[in-house]
């Protein structure tokens, strides 16, 4: 009874402490799931003495209260927070609960969407126009956020059609995954600590008090549910309110399966689990929801979380682990990158070996040293990383990391650039780096060659087949056949593949270069303004200066890259080389999410080159794989589509036009 007491207090105190850290500095000191077993402990507690629980006790509010700094928004309607489970069992036990409650015998209707993790935020809309963007806060309080908000694209200012005199509309507001890794790079040459993952980054951007920090990073939003105006709207269920929602202009999620089987809803749940890593952004489960409005209002809401809805949760994505090495990278532009060498350890479904630490000061400031045992993140297809470490079990005995003097790889003295956090190696002809660079070069958001992986990418280094980009232009199929695990059909469908990314936009082949601090965006930016190559090739610092965006940091970069003799030859061979498209990519629509979750092969020669195809069957939230088989949801062919249309016939898979395309894309 005392040893209850005693510990009830010790929960009460860490879950406001973790609150604390987690809301207000956006700096957890626990993962998600520890947290919850933190909440859920604390639950028990208070279920077995009711007469303990006080209103001041972490169990009695969703979450941290409002921040200083910003006005205090009361949310009409409380916005409640989810019960949690891991386990189809779970699942079912919730169905088996709801059916109790509402004395119904046989299978209700649900739906399932994915639990999008990001913050969770408010839109006031009056008379359809956007007043107020507000965070949940402790679900009753929030903080008024509406001067970032704003500056999302996907936040209609004004609605369409005739929304209800006051609505209030709810859902997650995120940062794309390329986003995340775009702003810890930035953040990191800046000598700024990263963000840990996307979550934070957007807790970080919603809490900037100066819009244009927020304008400047890309969050979305999807918007799942309403507040005030519910009644007024009159949708029957989840799924109409869904898509009248859309009606609106406003996003919501392309994800989303209604159905009366459970075995089908947890079924949508493994898939989308199965596809995690490649959508754009994080989830971390699924929502279920009963589906109909009326049903929800009967079972109501019990402990701050409705009754009718249950979130389930995939597997953590944070880990510990215990770190055996500290050992030194060396990245495309020369940085020498702390790498944690890891007991290796499953994460999600992937074994982790490396983390990497970002820079010396990094490690300063985690304070981890070999011996030590660490808190390991994942997100997405981001590079595993180590978040801190677990001070009460470390050893007697650890050993602290000392930043090597030379390039570890060509021993080249490294350099640490005035007002630089980072050591870099000086060698334009590292090994490494030209290794890094020909990666990136075959790399998604480069020249995409299909296939042609880091794993692929090195065998041909080490079998002297390739030192520089150009070189992919001129491989032979014999040779490559003749390599470890490759054959005459691989090594025929590379050389195709090398030769479909031969269609570039100008922005993407700037990028593919790997100039240190020209990303795609700045690829773009230089491509609208210098539609020849060779005008960049030649223009003056001054006049890369005179472009909007480019300051110069990136001029001083790109003329100290394009100055280098064989930089230089190597540029002039590529543009001879490739067939590189001038003016800016064709207009992506961020609205559309038509193809979400679909497959689509491109074969054919077609009217505006494939890689455009691509970006724009991409940004639809398809994949887009190299073969037909029986998953392949849609081919697109051109002229003279060859055998992949004979597959496509055999596999029962559509075969569109583009004109057909052009549809689906909305
Ligand atoms: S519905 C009353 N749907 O999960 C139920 N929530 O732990 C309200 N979330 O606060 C939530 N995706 O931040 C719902 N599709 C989704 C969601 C979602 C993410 C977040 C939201 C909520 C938290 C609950």
């Amino acid at each position: 009874m005392a040893d209850d007491r005693d510990r009830l207090e010790e929960l009460r105190q860490l879950i406001e402490q973790h609150n604390y850290r987690y809301h207000i500095l956006d700096d957890p000191l626990v993962s998600d799931a520890e947290w919850d077993a933190l909440m859920r402990e604390l639950l028990e507690l208070e279920a077995r003495h009711p007469g303990w629980v006080t209103p001041e006790s972490p169990s009695q509010r969703v979450h941290g209260a409002p921040a200083a700094g910003f006005n205090a928004v009361e949310h009409a309607v409380a916005m409640l927070s989810l019960d949690n489970a891991t386990s189809a069992d779970e699942i079912r036990a919730f169905d088996t609960r709801v059916r109790k409650f509402l004395g119904e015998k046989s299978p209700i209707a649900y739906c399932i969407e994915p639990k999008y993790d990001g913050i969770a935020v408010e839109l006031t809309y009056e008379r359809g126009v956007f007043r107020i963007g507000s965070t949940r806060g402790d679900g009753r309080t929030g903080e008024d956020v509406s001067h970032n908000l704003r500056t999302i694209r996907s936040v209609p200012l004004r609605l369409r059609g005739s929304p209800p005199q006051v609505l209030d509309v709810r859902g997650e507001a995120f940062m794309p995954l390329a986003a995340f890794r775009r702003l810890n790079e930035e953040r990191l040459d800046e000598g700024l600590q990263p963000f840990a993952n996307p979550r934070n980054s957007t807790a970080g951007t919603l809490r900037q008090l100066d819009p244009k920090v927020a304008a400047a990073r890309p969050l979305e939003i999807v918007i799942y549910g309403i507040g005030r105006g519910h009644d007024e709207l009159g949708f029957g269920s989840q799924g109409e309110s869904i898509a009248g929602l859309r009606e609106f202009g406003l996003k919501t999620s392309e994800l989303f399966c209604a159905s009366y089987e459970i075995d089908e809803l947890i079924a949508f749940h493994a898939k989308l689990e199965n596809e995690r890593d490649s959508l754009r952004y994080e989830i971390d489960g699924s929502v279920l929801k009963v589906d109909d409005f009326a049903l929800q209002k009967r079972l109501g809401e019990l402990n701050r979380s409705p009754r009718w809805a249950i979130a389930f949760k995939f597997p953590a994505r944070q880990s510990t682990t215990r770190v055996i090495g500290i050992e030194t990278s060396v990245g495309r532009t020369g940085a020498l990158t702390p790498v944690a060498v890891l007991e290796p350890v499953a994460i999600g479904g992937v074994t982790v070996e490396h983390a990497s630490l970002h820079n010396q000061d990094e490690i300063e400031r985690l304070d981890v040293r070999v011996g030590d045992t660490v808190f390991v993140e994942r997100a997405g297809d981001v590079i595993p990383k180590v978040v801190r470490v677990v001070l009460d079990l470390r050893p007697g005995r650890t050993r602290r990391h000392k930043p090597p003097e030379n390039c570890p790889v060509c021993d080249t003295p490294a350099v640490r650039p005035e007002g630089e956090v980072v050591k870099r190696c000086p060698n334009p002809n590292c090994p490494a780096k030209q290794r890094e660079r020909l990666r990136h070069f075959a790399s998604r958001g480069a020249l995409d060659v299909e296939g042609l992986g880091e794993k692929l990418v090195d065998q041909l280094i080490d079998a002297e087949l390739l030192t520089r980009p150009s070189d992919l232009f001129g491989l032979k199929i014999d040779r490559i056949a003749a390599l470890d695990r490759m054959g005459q059909k691989s090594a025929q469908n590379l050389v195709s593949a090398i030769e479909n990314s031969r269609d570039v936009s100008l922005g993407r082949f700037l990028y593919a270069l790997g100039i240190r601090h020209v990303g795609e965006r700045i690829g773009e930016v230089l491509a609208a303004s210098f539609p020849d190559p060779i005008t960049l090739l030649d223009a003056s610092k001054q006049e890369l200066e005179e472009v909007d965006e480019i300051g110069p940091t990136i001029a001083e970069s790109l003329r100290l890259s394009l100055d280098e003799p064989e930089n230089r030859a190597e540029f002039l061979q590529l543009v001879d080389t490739l067939r590189i498209q001038s003016g800016p990519e064709l207009e992506v629509g961020n609205e559309s999410e038509a193809l979400a979750g679909k497959t689509v092969v491109i074969t054919g020669t077609l009217s505006i080159p494939r890689s455009q195809w691509k970006k724009r069957i991409l940004a639809a939230g398809a994949k887009v794989t190299g073969s037909v088989s029986k998953k392949t949801d849609y081919l697109l062919a051109g002229e003279n589509p060859g055998s992949k249309l004979e597959k496509a016939r055999e596999c029962e898979v559509e075969v569109v036009g583009e004109d057909r395309m052009e549809e689906l894309l909305g």
